[in-house]
């Protein structure tokens, strides 16, 4: 399987080892005797939903979470008949009826929501699923404490509207010591007790790790699944899903005090050898891993000098046989010998964000 963009044509090549990620989603589902569930928004953390989501079904996975309707209507062609798909935004206004017509379960963030879903409950006569979630700390969705206790104190506040799961996230969870953790799972025993007996999801990749009292009914993992550590600083236990190699265009020897890429910045000391490999920001590939970023080349690593440019940076290859890096040659800029972790760190960034902003001129392979 792979896209469009052709490999002898393209910049660089992207591997989406679909393998790794199911081998992930099991390790994940069989830490607890909750259900396990599957984040797939921003296009499968920029791996892509397309592949990722039927390789997630044929691993057992039958529920997924997307944050934007539009991603949900999208996912509902790629997974099998009766699989729940839970919208993280809940319905932007004026689109409850298009949840509804794709068999979306939409999660339920504030009073405008519930009334929207309860509205078209109401107008077609039928009882609607919904999930409820909660704000436990974190101030970014869900309903706040004083709305959900002033709603909850109508009785028909719920009225045409069949709550299946209550939710809420963890702001912290990758701090395994940090207090917010168990605050928020406190405040969320405490707001459960609005809808006694709704299952329940608390825990997102790095929230699992945190261990059972965190688990409840659903997993929702997201990153641990395409790779990324849930328990930073420790060994990750999870598999790579990804590698990038990108192409070397173009090898020059250059003296003592020549400067290498914009602004000039990089200064050679000595004589060296710069490739010049065909990747830049245009592709994701981060400007502030200027002068701090790494390649590999058969494992052996070799430095970014100079700023990433748009579509392409340099590497000092001076070490490297110079038959290993003619134009043509693959390197790699993430993949065994750098994982996706060691590239956020160089950029000064999170997995989440090497991942999501990988580019669309890659050829992309899925293996
Ligand atoms: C509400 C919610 N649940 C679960 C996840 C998955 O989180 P992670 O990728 O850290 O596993 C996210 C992602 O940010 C989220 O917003």
């Amino acid at each position: 399987m792979s896209n469009s963009v052709d490999a002898s044509r393209a910049g660089a090549l992207l591997t989406v080892d679909l393998g790794a990620i199911r081998a992930n989603y099991r390790l994940l589902a069989n830490m607890s005797r909750a259900s396990c569930a599957a984040v797939l928004k921003a296009d499968a953390y920029g791996l892509g939903m397309e592949q990722v989501a039927p390789a997630l079904a044929l691993e057992g996975c039958t529920t997924f979470f997307t944050a934007h309707l539009q991603e949900a209507i999208a996912l509902r062609q790629l997974v099998p008949e009766g699989c729940t798909i839970y919208v993280l935004h809940g319905p932007p206004p004026g689109t409850a009826k298009d949840c509804f017509q794709y068999d979306l379960v939409p999660v339920l963030n504030d009073p405008g929501q519930l009334q929207e879903w309860r509205a078209l409950a109401l107008t077609l006569g039928r009882v609607l699923p919904a999930a409820i979630q909660f704000d436990t700390g974190m101030s970014r969705m869900g309903f706040a404490p004083a709305d959900l206790a002033a709603l909850s104190n109508q009785p028909d506040w719920l009225a045409g509207i069949r709550p299946v799961l209550v939710m809420s996230h963890l702001a912290c969870a990758d701090e395994p010591a940090h207090p917010m953790n168990a605050a928020q799972r406190r405040r969320f025993a405490q707001q459960r007790e609005v809808l006694p007996g709704v299952p329940a999801s608390l825990a997102n990749s790095s929230g699992i790790f945190l261990g059972h009292k965190y688990h409840y009914d659903l997993l929702r993992p997201g990153a641990a699944l395409y790779g990324i550590n849930p328990q930073p600083g420790t060994p990750n236990p999870l598999r790579q899903a990804v590698s990038l190699h990108a192409r070397i265009v173009q090898v020059r020897s250059v003296c003592e005090g020549d400067v290498v890429g914009y602004g000039g910045h990089h200064v050679c000391v000595g004589e060296r050898r710069i490739a010049t490999i065909s990747v830049g920001y245009a592709d994701g590939w981060l400007r502030s891993l200027s002068g701090r970023g790494q390649a590999a080349i058969d494992g052996v690593i070799v430095p970014v000098v100079g700023r990433v440019s748009m579509d392409s940076m340099g590497l000092d290859v001076t070490g490297i046989a110079p038959e290993r890096v003619l134009p043509g040659a693959e390197v790699e800029l993430m993949g065994a010998a750098l994982p996706v972790d060691a590239v956020a760190a160089a950029a000064g960034t999170i997995g989440y964000e090497v991942l999501t902003r990988l580019g669309s001129r890659f050829h992309r392979r899925y293996v």
